[in-house]
């Protein structure tokens, strides 16, 4: 997408959320990923949550989680950099097992993926016999091989009646299955996993905000506690999100997430203005223009998926893409 294009030129798209004088610091490694990129056949999957110059400046597809899993599978190059979280790569590499896949730095989590292991999930099964597991993708291969089915922020009521049972387990986020089971019939058993960075939104802050600021739509994420998406105007995943502001064009928006994501969205419309309370994911901090030139400099951090593993969850995250 950027193959052509020089990073001095990139600046414009990017001047309304980055000083000139930072973009100048950045160049010389956009120059280099661009040129790194050509030369290696690889493409930047990144995040809603990467930074400005990563989304905006070398990336060559962007998205919610689902968009990245759903792009992923057609991707033609030989190495994929997954500019995200981990999960994210494992996802990416369970969907192209011949692919070189490339995570800048290894230690890139998720407080989602953390807080569920296999034999949690063995035990649950114990505990609800025949009760189908659907889990969110922010989960490590290895849980996706011991689910059923995998769904995202996107989908997850879709994937839940997808299955026509009237009892789920729903896991890890608690708040993601406390939010959808507002919008279903079907009885979701929700895990005690929380978002590190969503969980700290408060109904307070909604208040606040409103009273700060009049007038302001108010978008939330569904990994927020139910009580702050029921106080929101709107609740979607970060590309739903996204969409709603081009779509709807608010005067004034605030979206209750992590902080990039207004920065990325600001780009494409000078007329919305962002108020900015938010929050930083240190993991998808992670990540920076730094790291993705020397992934693809030293061909580093290699993801794989222990071979034992990796078809039952392909087979979960497949099963998603198909609903
Ligand atoms: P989505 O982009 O799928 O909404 O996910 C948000 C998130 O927290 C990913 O880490
Ligand atoms: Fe995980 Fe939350 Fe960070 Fe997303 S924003 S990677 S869910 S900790």
């Amino acid at each position: 997408m950027n193959e052509q294009i020089s990073a001095a030129s990139l600046y414009d798209r990017v001047a309304r959320v980055i000083p000139k004088a930072e973009w100048m610091g950045f160049q010389d490694d956009v120059e280099a990923i661009l040129e790194l990129k050509r030369k290696r056949n690889a493409v930047i999957l990144a995040h809603n949550y990467q930074t400005p110059e990563i989304f905006h400046g070398v990336a060559d597809i962007v998205g919610d989680s689902l968009a990245l899993a759903r792009k992923a599978m057609e991707v033609e190059a030989d190495v994929i950099v997954l500019a995200g979280v981990h999960f994210m790569a494992e996802t990416a590499k369970l969907l192209n097992p011949e692919k070189t896949v490339l995570i800048p730095d290894m230690a890139a989590g998720c407080s989602l993926a953390d807080s569920i292991t296999p034999e949690d999930i063995a035990l649950l099964r114990k505990a609800y016999p025949g009760v189908p597991v659907v889990t969110y993708v922010n989960t490590s291969a290895a849980v996706k091989a011991a689910s059923d089915i995998c769904c995202t922020s996107g989908n997850a009521r879709q994937v839940v009646e997808s299955l026509g049972v009237p009892r789920v387990l729903m896991l890890p986020d608690e708040y993601l299955a406390k939010n959808v089971a507002r919008e279903t019939n079907v009885e979701l058993i929700a895990w005690r996993g929380h978002c590190e960075v969503h969980e700290l939104f408060t109904a307070d802050d909604i208040r606040e905000l409103r009273e700060s600021h009049p007038g302001v739509t108010v978008l939330a994420h569904p990994e927020c506690p139910p009580d702050v998406v029921e106080a929101a105007d709107f609740s979607g995943s970060t590309a739903v999100m996204s969409d709603y502001v081009g779509r709807e064009r608010p005067a004034r928006v605030v979206l209750l997430t992590e902080c990039s994501m207004s920065d990325n969205v600001a780009v494409h419309h000078p007329d919305v203005e962002f108020i900015r309370p938010c929050n930083l994911c240190p993991h998808m901090k992670r990540i920076t223009l730094g790291n993705i030139r020397t992934a693809l400099e030293e061909n580093r951090h290699e993801v794989t998926v222990d071979p034992a593993i990796a078809v039952a969850a392909r087979r979960a995250v497949e099963r998603m893409l198909e609903v």
